[in-house]
């Protein structure tokens, strides 16, 4: 063990600890602390034994353990209590020490504490961290931004225990962490990371709801179309996971028809839908996945109105083969929709705060390590190398043509569940954002007059050059002026 530890680590619950031992397995020598002491005491004793571990039992201990420029990286509960412990440590201080929040802490958190440290000569870093407790000690996704001084120093700690991509000679050594940007970058982007996952495990809910409810399939038999889908370009972590999770039996019956349906959360995607609502983005997907799991957990209330409130009967007549293929083209199509949304929310991000991202880097980070892994973030890296201002994923040619191959089986689907009286809520708000977005003529000409019929609030013409607003008194009882135009 090194004299002094190259970084301290503060908060010993899981994912602490588990980000210790990867570091500590990759040469590091690391300082654990935790607000009870205890905790340390019997980590120490326990899974840290014999490795390049200390603890401390106090700030000054735990700073005085560090070399220079020292390096603290916070794994506690988001929020105040991030700010906290920074208050604690503060006084302790000197200009260019690094303190890094591994947490999944709000964007504008991370915003304001890179300024108000930064102000005091400290560097500080916000870090998403994603793949759980299994990612954390083998190799999580990490993706942080902050104060671009302190990268190189944290660079070769996290690149180190990071998740690996193999290189184009098959060796994996492109590490699943990067740079990504200023303040609250790197964890606007984990933000965005788990929004997409709660779009990716929608989808597949709905894809296996639909097999249970209209095709009246076993657990068995859909378990065997997502071994299949494995294979396919659906192929991810979220899938794999499925198939397993259909295949465990408790006393012989699938474990999974036996949970309650009804989903937590902890607020991420509601962050992540709320951020796109402030950005004006369409993240019709990541809303409709939140929304489901809120609609979820009205268990009583469903239950009631299953009896209470009628619906066609579920009737299926066709090839049962031909609608799983269908199938796999809906989830395939919604996936390549709901990943447009969210760069595209990214994107727009980086306008608004001066941010500068390389997005093929993103997609990369999240290539393994994290939850959404899959082999679709190779093709949009490819997609954003080719042009990296692309408007929106789906003009990019592999995806575009994606969508076309796709886009009749996902038709059939949505047609089906509609007719049948299946809720698909993210499958189907995809299918309307492509629908929408490939339309040149909206409906908003209309949406337009009615907001200047009643609130005299202006409108452009086709006919005009944009940016002259016009006033019509529809009604011959309104006058002629109009309402001051702002916008939201
Ligand atoms: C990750 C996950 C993680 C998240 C959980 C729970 O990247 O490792 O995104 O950060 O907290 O998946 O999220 P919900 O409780 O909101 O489903």
């Amino acid at each position: 063990m090194k004299a002094q530890s190259d970084i301290a680590v503060v908060g010993l619950a899981v994912m602490g600890e588990n980000l210790i031992l990867n570091m500590a397995s990759k040469g590091f020598t690391v300082t654990a602390y935790n607000r009870s002491y205890h905790k340390v005491e019997s980590f120490l004793a326990g899974r840290a034994k014999d490795k390049s571990i200390r603890g401390a039992d106090s700030i000054e201990s735990l700073l005085a353990s560090l070399s220079s420029p020292r390096k603290i990286m916070l794994m506690v509960k988001s929020g105040k209590p991030v700010d906290d412990f920074i208050e604690q440590l503060l006084p302790h201080l000197d200009k260019g020490d690094i303190v890094i929040d591994g947490g999944n802490s709000q964007f504008e958190d991370s915003n304001r504490r890179t300024a108000s440290l930064g102000e005091k000569g400290i560097l500080y870093v916000g870090a998403g961290v994603s793949g759980g407790e299994e990612g954390a000690l083998l190799g999580p996704s990490i993706m942080p931004g902050g104060n671009p001084d302190a990268w190189p120093h944290v660079k070769p700690i996290f690149q180190a225990i990071s998740a690996k991509v193999k290189d184009e000679n098959g060796e994996l050594t492109v590490p699943c962490c990067d740079w990504v940007g200023e303040a609250g970058a790197g964890h606007f982007v984990k933000m965005v990371h788990n929004g997409i996952e709660y779009g990716d495990m929608q989808i597949i809910c709905e894809g296996y709801l639909i097999m249970r409810d209209l095709l009246g399939m076993s657990a068995d038999e859909i378990q065997a179309v997502f071994e299949q889908w494995k294979q396919t370009e659906l192929s991810s972590y979220l899938i794999d996971i499925t198939a397993d999770i259909l295949a465990y039996k408790e006393d012989g019956e699938a474990l999974v028809e036996k949970i309650l349906d009804t989903a937590g959360q902890k607020g991420t995607g509601k962050w992540t839908g709320v951020t796109a609502l402030h950005l004006g983005v369409p993240l019709t997907l990541i809303g409709e996945a939140v929304f489901a799991r809120c609609l979820s957990a009205l268990k009583d209330q469903r239950v009631a109105a299953a009896s209470a409130i009628s619906g066609p009967a579920k009737t299926f007549s066709g090839d049962k083969a031909v609608f799983i293929e269908d199938l796999k083209h809906a989830l395939l199509g919604a996936k390549i929709v709901s990943y447009a949304q969210g760069f595209a929310l990214i994107q727009e991000a980086a306008s608004e705060y001066s941010w500068k991202l390389d997005y093929g880097s993103i997609a990369m980070m999240w290539r393994e390590g994290c939850i959404i892994r899959s082999v679709f973030l190779d093709n949009i890296k490819q997609a954003y190398d080719k042009h990296p201002d692309l408007d929106n994923l789906m003009l990019d040619s592999y995806f575009n043509d994606m969508l076309a191959k796709s886009q009749t089986g996902w038709r059939n689907v949505i047609a089906a569940a509609t007719l049948n009286g299946v809720a698909m809520p993210c499958i189907s708000a995809a299918l309307s954002y492509f629908d929408g977005y490939r339309t040149a003529d909206l409906p908003a000409n209309l949406l337009q007059a009615q907001r200047d019929y009643f609130g005299a609030h202006t409108y452009e013409r086709k006919d005009k050059p944009r940016g002259e607003f016009f006033h019509t008194n529809w009604t011959g009882r309104g006058g002629n002026t109009s309402s001051t135009t702002y916008d939201v």
